[in-house]
Order: C-alpha cells, then sequence, then structure tokens
C-alpha cells in the first residue's frame, strides 16, 4: 500500500514533480512534503537567497537533514532537482521508500521554467544548452537512484499520477 511506504519523486527542475506530488497527495490521502518550501519557510527566506548568503553547500545540508525527517510512512515527497546527486541521499531514500523519477526533455523542462526566477541554477542561464548541459550531467544519478521511471512530456499531471499508480501496483504497492 502506497500508505505503507515513503514515495520520492525526483527529477530535474521542471520535471513536474511539485505538481504530481499534489495530484498523489489528492489521489491517495498521502501526507505530502514539498521540499524546496519546507526549507525556504524553516530558514524564512527564498531558496535563491539561501544560495546567495548562505551558499549551495549549506542548503545541500539542509536537504539531507530534511530528507531524514520527513520519512514517515504515507508520504510523498518532492525532492529538489539536485537531491539525488548526493549519494547518501540516494541510501536514504532506497532504504526508507521508492524512488520515482520523472522524466522531461530539455526543450519540456525549458517550457515550463523560463517563466520562474527562482532557481538559482538556471537564473541567467535560461536556455536549452545550459539546461541540456546540465541535465546530461545528471542524467545517469536519477537513472540509477530511480525504481520506477515515468515520461512527462506531453502529459497532464493527472495522468503521470495514474502511471505512478500503476507502476506501484505491479509492484504490489498500491
Ligand atoms: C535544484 C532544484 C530546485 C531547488 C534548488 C536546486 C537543483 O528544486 O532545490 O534550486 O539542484 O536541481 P526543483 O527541482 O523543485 O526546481
Amino acid at each position: 500500500m502506497i500508505q505503507d511506504t515513503v514515495i520520492y519523486l525526483i527529477g530535474f527542475m521542471g520535471a513536474g514533480k511539485s505538481t504530481v506530488a499534489k495530484v498523489l497527495q489528492q489521489k491517495y490521502g498521502v501526507q505530502l512534503v514539498e521540499m524546496d518550501e519546507t526549507i525556504a519557510a524553516r530558514e524564512e527566506m527564498p531558496i535563491t537567497d539561501i544560495f546567495a548568503t548562505k551558499g549551495e553547500a549549506y542548503f545541500r545540508q539542509k536537504e539531507t537533514a530534511l530528507l531524514e525527517q520527513a520519512a514517515a510512512k504515507g508520504t510523498v515527497i518532492s525532492c529538489g532537482g539536485g537531491v539525488a546527486m548526493r549519494e547518501e541521499n540516494v541510501r536514504l531514500m532506497k532504504e526508507k521508500g521508492i524512488i520515482v523519477l520523472l522524466r522531461a526533455t530539455p526543450e519540456t523542462v525549458l517550457e515550463r521554467v523560463c517563466n520562474g526566477t527562482d532557481r538559482p541554477l538556471l537564473n541567467g542561464n535560461m536556455n536549452l544548452e545550459h539546461i541540456t548541459n546540465l541535465l546530461e550531467g545528471r542524467r545517469p544519478y536519477y537513472e540509477q537512484a530511480a525504481d520506477i521511471c515515468i515520461d512527462t512530456d506531453g502529459k497532464l499531471p493527472e495522468t503521470i499520477a495514474q502511471e505512478i499508480g500503476e507502476n506501484l501496483s505491479k509492484k504490489n504497492l498500491h
């Protein structure tokens, strides 16, 4: 049962993690932890300001600390795009639950994130070349961490949530 595990949504910025996590929360009546939002609330400043004033390493420590605290059964955790880059994070997620990778092409990512200003790794570099390079460098980490992979291009959040549900039931987790 999904209520008996933790679902970790991982993937690149703009893959749809936050939106799909909300649909899963509604669909299965589970708890939702939105990592970026939680960290920003705890630090009382937006992610861009955390990066600018305290540095990325500090933010990454906060991510790992939150990951350790948030793993209650019956929770969907919408991870920040960099969470799966750290080995200890992946170990923790694998130990506690199921890792679902949401995939998107660089073109789709750009389309979804281009109007935002809240992603320090993209600000000032909002173009296809930068996104492609970053995504290609991260792809092996995402793929290696994932228990379930879902392509999201051209799909509605509800369809993606449905596909996640089907994959979980194949694993007898639905
Ligand atoms: C990051 C992704 C962001 C946020 C931070 C760093 C990354 O989260 O955690 O800006 O390293 O990919 P989203 O994937 O929710 O945009």
